[in-house]
């Protein structure tokens, strides 16, 4: 196996904005940063550039890819979009929304698992967006983490897992989201439906269609035909220690064990005690969810104990994503 140079990771200035367009548009990937997770970003019109996506985070080929825009103009070419789709889209994008729709033969197969359908999102990171205006192509794009670990919020985080995989990460600081797009199934407009929670809820996206939105609970395994969006495959997102939900954790128990907590607990607290945001808002949860379990991984406790959220409607994506992280 040839060993690839260390990933370069570029500030967002001008210049290189510029130099990682041209290399995009050349068929290299560059990891980018968006609002939710960082992406692995190649041209989604080109086949070979795709494939290399899936060779570095050692992604299963029926797993696949979104497909990031600048423009609404830009989803035309790519897909067949309904009434029910331009609604959403002119609410919610550019943002963590991502829509699945009847492919265009523009589309190569790969991209989509050979499938008929494609998921389309327009991001709204500033940096993210500079760079789809510059390239001038549709970007395909999963998460930038290696297949079934802990999405990245940060360059840093790409570098640790993918730095000997790529050459070039785009630095736009930390997702400001934390938790990956909501997913909507709008092939049929008539009934929606939510394949991965997100910041943006079913509740917000059903008062915005008018419609009830029903929430997919389980997809197909890996292998069967029953597969809809493999991020809702049960293990997904998981650190290397195992992982306890609870309720509510009431008493610290032993140091080769850590506990999350959503919000600070009161008082001096030992270093295997963690927690997600002071005043325990779900925001700042769901910002910091992903660095925190990558951060108490690294530390190789026997386990990891962490308490689930409730409240908002937020709780939903955290509670998804917590829920595969312990699952085994
Ligand atoms: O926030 C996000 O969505 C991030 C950033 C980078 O945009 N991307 C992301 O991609 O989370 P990924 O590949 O890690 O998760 C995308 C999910 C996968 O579970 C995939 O199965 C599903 O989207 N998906 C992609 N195309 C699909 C399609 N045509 N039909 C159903 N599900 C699809
Ligand atoms: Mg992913």
């Amino acid at each position: 196996m040839t060993q690839r140079p260390a990933a370069r990771v570029y500030r967002p200035t001008v210049r290189n904005i510029a130099l990682l367009a041209s290399r995009l548009r050349a068929g290299e990937l560059v990891a980018v940063p968006t609002e939710t997770v960082y992406g692995l970003a190649a041209n989604a019109l080109d086949t070979r550039a795709c494939r290399q996506i899936f060779r570095a985070k050692n992604r299963p080929a029926n797993d696949p890819l979104i497909v990031h825009v600048y423009a609404l103009k830009d989803v035309e070419p790519l897909c067949h979009p309904n009434e029910a789709a331009l609604l959403l889209a002119k609410h919610f994008w550019p943002g963590p929304l991502t829509l699945v729709l009847p492919k265009t033969d523009l589309i190569p197969a790969i991209v989509t698992s050979g499938g008929s359908s494609v998921a389309i999102r327009m991001p709204q990171h500033p940096v993210f967006r500079r760079l789809l205006k510059q390239t001038g192509l549709p970007l395909a794009a999963p998460s930038a983490n290696p297949f079934g670990y802990i999405s990245p919020t940060s360059a840093e985080h790409v570098r640790e897992n993918l730095g000997s995989k790529i050459s070039h990460i785009l630095d736009g600081g930390q997702s400001r989201i934390g938790l990956e797009s909501t997913i909507v199934d709008l092939r049929d407009p008539l009934a929606p439906r939510l394949l991965r929670p997100g910041v943006i809820s079913a509740q917000e996206i059903a008062a915005v269609l008018g419609r009830p939105v029903s929430v997919v609970k389980k997809a197909g395994s890996p292998h069967g035909k029953g597969l809809i969006a493999p991020g809702m495959l049960q293990r997904h997102y998981s650190p290397r220690t195992p992982v306890v939900l609870h309720d509510a954790i009431e008493t610290i128990g032993e140091k080769d064990e850590a506990f999350i907590f959503m919000r600070k607990p009161s008082g001096r607290q030992p270093p295997n005690v963690f927690w997600l945001d002071n005043r325990g808002r779900l925001s700042g949860v769901a910002r910091r969810l992903f660095s925190t379990l990558r951060e108490v991984d690294a530390q190789r406790f026997r386990q990891i104990h962490i308490e689930t959220a409730s409240g908002d409607p937020l709780a939903e994506a955290i509670n998804d994503r917590l829920r595969r992280a312990a699952a085994r």
